[in-house]
């Protein structure tokens, strides 16, 4: 069973305190990354956070490529900006 996704890892930050931070101070994406720093390095979590800031939810299911470019779309990526990288198959 896989552990549920919670955190960026790179930054070392748990999506539950940058939901919280989102929250108080009212940031969205670009301005939580600006100011956290999340998704920032190898950007694997940009799809989650984006889900957070959409849905509430701090824990998530490992997602597929096709999964987090369709987040990657649905919330607010723009065409210009790279996605997360592709993860090779188990
Ligand atoms: S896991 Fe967040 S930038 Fe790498």
């Amino acid at each position: 069973m896989e552990l549920p996704v919670t955190r960026c890892v790179c930054m070392e930050l748990e999506f539950a305190d940058l939901l919280r931070l989102a929250r108080t101070m009212g940031m969205d994406f670009d301005a939580l990354r600006a100011w956290s720093g999340c998704c920032s390095g190898c950007g694997t979590c940009e799809p989650y956070v984006r889900l957070m800031l959409q849905t509430g939810a701090t824990a998530f299911a490992v997602l597929s490529p096709e999964q987090a470019a369709q987040i990657m779309t649905r919330f607010g990526a723009r065409p210009d900006e790279k996605g997360p990288p592709e993860r090779a198959a188990p």
